[in-house]
């Protein structure tokens, strides 16, 4: 993390007005006084998504995504810290200061511009060796498998050599020391052996970041031994779970769909076969970090699975994935064939697309998935399945787009309509039941609240309101110390927000900049969004903060109570009574 002055963030923060940047995103409509859009974090046709021009922050009802302009730009751009600090900066045109590196900084920058020459200078040898007299088995290989001299060279595919250390003695006598060598995950290295080639005798994947340098290796072996693949460790530059194979070119697409395939052959044949917009997974399972990643390029992920089952299980983790980071995702049907590699053989290019087009519907194909393991000849199969069916349409928040789907579902698994549109109505009323712990109190009322959200939530209602409202901090403070909120994020942001009164009023937005460094900006967020409705006369405010302050004091004293420190229980249960009953004639004013 660069030591940038918290003067010099405050600036950028708020030279870039959280309307202006997230308005040339998102479109916004004001109401009140706050705007409202569709979260781009997450799908949805209702707008729950805020920003406040005041409070300069933003922050999703719907999925909790919120923060200020700064984590705003990390979470759309996918960018870092400093990234997005950097960006906001260029956009203001403020000059950020060059940032002294210590020693040890700049000694670890230049070890990882070793570590990567020295990747680049092993996919060269690879390439070479793969066109040498050695490499014949390697390119027979290749050729075989259908790939051209063309594509081969656009992936830089190579062949590791049948040597054991051939790769290491290159790459020593290129000047790499062995440390940077095994730091790229190139060798392995034994007592018995000492440094040897972790990949020898197999066709060689480089695997390249989005700048198109190669950050790691996915090795091919080329009969039917063990491991099929063998991949690069992860390493100081290689991190599997936030680069895709293929991006690199897959970027560039000019389709406003990205094909997420399984693996790297299918990525290969898939491009050679004019799909540059498809990438893989490095022999991982799909991650949300994967789809963070492809949000930046687009909305529409088409899943080219293999057609077995493992295929299917794989798309079914996938789709959820993809949903939470608002992406919507469709299945690429590719029986009778297993994977796009065989298809495109088998079918050619023009079958594919028409495949591509015809995706199916994510919900669709979860339904006939989970419909699999029912047997549909039974009644009671059939109650069970449609059981199912109904919870996964009652947890559709739009209305619209769940009467939709109501309406397809119930044709086409012949199920009455009106039976079907009851049982999810029923549903999605109990889900909000057992959602509405996290609703809006009335002041007074607690029953629905279970004891532990119930505290929990009276705390995020105090901080949003002391976060909105200086008077109520001074209202509240006599009775509540920092200590007094839970422990976590809580107590951080309510550390936060009680220093920056104390020093004279620092604005929350700026508050959130260190929850956005540290990656928390979600979680700091949704404590200081929970806003107490129809309390406006002054005695209704009055009323709810105080119920609000003996709540969370309550709960304090009871953590306290069952906390065990040494003290006497005796004189704990005499302070708490004390406590107790000073809160109970306690009338805030405000
Ligand atoms: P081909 O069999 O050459 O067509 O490869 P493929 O790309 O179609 O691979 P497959 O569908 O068998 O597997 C999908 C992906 O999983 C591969 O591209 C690899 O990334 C990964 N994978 C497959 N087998 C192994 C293995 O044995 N070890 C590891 N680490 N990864 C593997
Ligand atoms: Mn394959």
């Amino acid at each position: 993390m660069p030591r940038y002055s918290d003067e010099i963030i405050e600036e950028i923060r708020s030279a870039n007005d959280i309307v202006d940047v997230i308005g040339s995103a998102v479109k916004l409509k004001r109401s009140g006084a706050n705007y409202f859009g569709l979260c781009p974090f997450h799908s949805e046709k209702t707008g729950s998504f805020c920003v406040s021009p005041l409070r300069q922050t933003y922050h999703c009802f719907g999925c909790d995504a919120g923060g200020n302009v700064i984590s705003f730009i990390m979470e759309y751009e996918n960018y870092s810290f400093p990234e997005a600090l950097k960006y906001l900066a260029d956009r203001a045109g403020i000059r950020l200061p060059e940032i002294e590196e210590t020693e040890e900084e700049k000694k670890a920058a230049s070890f990882r511009n070793r570590v990567m020459e020295c990747l680049k200078t092993a996919a060269v040898f690879y390439y070479k060796r793969l066109y040498s007299p050695e490499g014949k088995t390697g390119l027979d290989y290749l050729k075989k498998r259908g790939l051209s001299d063309e594509t081969i060279r656009s992936f830089g595919l190579g062949y590791s050599g049948k040597g054991f250390d051939q790769a290491v003695k290159y790459l020593r006598s290129k000047g790499f020391a062995d440390d940077v060598i095994n730091a790229a995950g190139l060798c392995n290295i034994s007592e018995k052996h000492g440094m040897t080639d972790r990949f020898f005798n197999r066709v060689m994947f480089p695997i390249m970041d989005i700048n198109n340098k190669v950050i790691a290796f996915g090795g091919r072996v080329m009969g039917d031994a063990e491991p099929k693949y063998l991949n690069s460790p992860e390493t100081i530059v290689f991190d599997k779970s936030h680069n895709m194979y293929g991006l690199n070119v897959a970027r560039r697409s000019r389709k406003n769909y990205r094909i997420v395939c399984e693996g790297y052959m299918d990525v290969i044949s898939m491009h050679q076969a004019g799909f540059t917009e498809a990438v893989a997974s490095l022999g991982t399972a799909f991650t949300p970090g994967h789809a963070n990643l492809l949000r930046r390029y687009t909305k529409d992920i088409r899943l080219s699975y293999d057609s077995d089952n493992a295929g299917m299980k794989a798309a079914m983790r996938a789709i959820p994935i993809c949903r939470s980071a608002g992406l919507t995702a469709r299945v690429i049907h590719l029986s009778p064939h297993k994977d796009p590699d065989e298809f495109i053989k088998a079918l050619g290019a023009d079958e594919l697309q028409k495949r591509v087009d015809e995706a199916e519907n994510s919900f669709f194909f979860e339904l006939s998935y989970i419909e699999s393991s029912y047997d549909m000849s039974d009644p009671e199969g059939r109650t069970a399945f449609q059981q199912e069916a109904v919870k996964k349409l009652a947890v559709i928040d739009d209305e619209l787009t769940r009467d939709n789907y109501i309406s397809s579902v119930a044709a086409k698994y012949s199920i009455r309509e009106d039976a079907l549109r009851r049982a999810v109505t029923v549903a999605a009323e109990s889900g909000q039941a057992a959602d509405s712990t996290a609703g809006i109190p009335e002041s007074g009322s607690r029953k629905a609240l279970s004891k532990e959200n119930g505290s929990r939530d009276a705390e995020k209602y105090l901080l949003t309101w002391i976060a909105d409202e200086k008077e109520a901090y001074e209202a509240v403070k006599p009775y509540i110390g920092i200590d007094d909120f839970s422990e976590g994020i809580t107590r951080e942001i309510a550390s936060a927000l009680y220093e920056g009164y104390e020093k004279g009023g620092i604005s929350l937005a700026d508050i959130l900049t260190r929850f956005a460094m540290e990656d928390k900006s979600k979680e700091a967020s949704s404590v200081i969004n929970r806003k107490l409705y129809a309390v406006d006369t002054s005695q209704d405010r009055e009323k709810a903060l105080t119920d609000l302050v003996i709540r969370v004091k309550k709960a304090a004293l009871d953590r306290k109570k069952n906390m065990d420190d040494g003290l006497d229980p005796l004189t704990k249960a005499k302070e708490e009574k004390k406590i107790l009953t000073e809160l109970r004639q306690i009338r805030i004013k405000i």
